[in-house]
């Protein structure tokens, strides 16, 4: 029997035992011992909860107690749970999280002292919710040079932008809805700021590179000035409006150039297999050398399914019990390209008195036709973001929004 603790009793934390206790027969089936839950960290109590009797409050008691072997991080922020997780560690227990926080800002360090520990610091549930993405780059791609990752990875931003689209449902009413479901941050502003999508593209772009990539070089931006007018643009051109996070390495005259990551709210057509993934849901479309597009689909946030992705953690741990798994990246940091250099278009509002300028300044454009009073809107050509930035310095514009195909 593998005896586990659970490091905070919130929206994941409560999933995991929930997980562990209802499925416990298919659980032991597949990690060839039965996992059993003995202590649960919180600072709260829980009268009358089935497993209050688990509920204990100093994590000495768990770090000190040598029949834990797998600790399940799900207290989310860097403290306390990175001086938890160290010490967890250096005691040669496991840990399992979901805290994408961590894992991106002490990922390297956690995996080289559990390494020397011979113990493991995995993180399925830290990117996509319950999506198997973090386990398929590691081991299933094994064989690929992975060239590009796209993704839909923040739950609460796909679910307000999908509702505003599908509804015409105000920005503050669904982030609400989000918060109610279990989807959102304790900080909504790490959902729609894109910091939750940033952490969660600096780890897969660790995983894609071999080094540490450090989130905060990656350009983020958030969806808090996507509005109802972007909307009806989008559909009068056939498009919709996706936060996107990604990581790509690009090639200048044939040469590989280096690797740039962003975060971004992008409007992308029909034809992208983005376009259809809704609400809740999370998708990573990988491309790579010999396979191509491999796509990754899921819930990308909830109680359940990350709770889920934790529990497939515990099962990975117990099979490699007293085996050190290999580190997924080293900690020599990667450098990024600026993404200034690269080209792409640009789905663009200027107030209609500057319609003759903007085309002069943009030449080429397509114009686009939608009801919307006093604005011209049209899509620009390739060019690069600094190009780009200078010609809409020099008009004026309302807004922009990149256009990926
Ligand atoms: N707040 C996150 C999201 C939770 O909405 O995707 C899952 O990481």
């Amino acid at each position: 029997m593998i005896q586990v603790a659970v490091l905070g009793y919130g929206t994941v934390g409560s999933g995991v035992v929930e997980v562990i206790e209802r499925n416990r027969q298919e659980i032991t089936r597949k990690s060839g011992e039965e996992i059993h839950v003995k202590y649960i960290l919180d600072l709260r109590d829980f009268p009358g909860d089935p497993y209050e009797n688990k509920v204990v409050h100093d994590v000495e008691q768990i770090l000190n107690d040598p029949q834990i072997q797998i600790v399940c991080e799900t207290m989310g922020g860097l403290k306390p749970a990175y001086d938890f997780t160290k010490r967890a560690l250096l005691s040669g227990k496991s840990v399992c999280t979901s805290n994408k926080e961590l894992v991106a800002a002490h990922g390297s360090e956690l995996m080289r002292i559990a390494g020397e520990n011979k113990c493991n610091y995995l993180f399925e549930a830290s990117v996509g919710g319950g999506i198997p993405i973090i386990r398929p780059m590691k081991e299933s791609l094994t064989a690929e040079k992975i060239e590009a990752v796209t993704g839909i990875l923040n739950g609460t931003t796909n679910y307000i932008l999908s509702k505003m689209e599908k509804e015409g449902a105000a920005f503050e009413d669904v982030l609400r809805q989000a918060q109610e479901k279990g989807y959102a941050e304790k900080n909504p502003q790490a959902d729609v700021e894109g910091h939750d999508a940033c952490r969660k593209i600096a780890i897969l772009s660790s995983l894609m590179c071999g080094k540490y990539v450090n989130y905060q070089d990656i350009y983020t931006e958030g969806i808090t000035g996507i509005t109802a007018e972007d909307f009806v643009y989008a559909h009068a051109c056939g498009k919709t409006i996706k936060l996107l996070a990604l990581s790509r390495t690009f090639q200048r005259e044939g040469r590989e150039e280096g690797l740039y990551a962003m975060v971004a709210p992008f409007m992308i057509s029909r034809s992208n297999p983005l376009f259809m993934v809704d609400d809740v849901f999370n998708a990573i479309c990988v491309h790579s050398d010999r396979m191509g597009e491999s796509m990754y689909y899921g819930k990308g946030a909830g109680k359940l399914p990350t709770a889920s992705a934790v529990v497939s953690d515990v099962a990975d741990c117990a099979r490699h019990a007293g085996k050190a798994l290999m580190s997924s990246w080293d900690s020599q940091e990667a450098s990024l390209a600026d993404i200034d250099q690269i080209s792409r278009r640009f789905f663009v509002r200027v107030s209609e008195d500057k319609e003759s300028r903007a085309l002069q300044t943009f030449e080429s454009v397509s114009v686009i036709e939608a009801d919307v009073a006093g604005e011209f809107a049209f899509i620009t050509d390739s060019m690069t973001e600094e190009d780009f930035r200078k010609k809409a310095d020099e008009v004026g514009i309302i807004s922009r929004i990149r256009v990926e195909e």
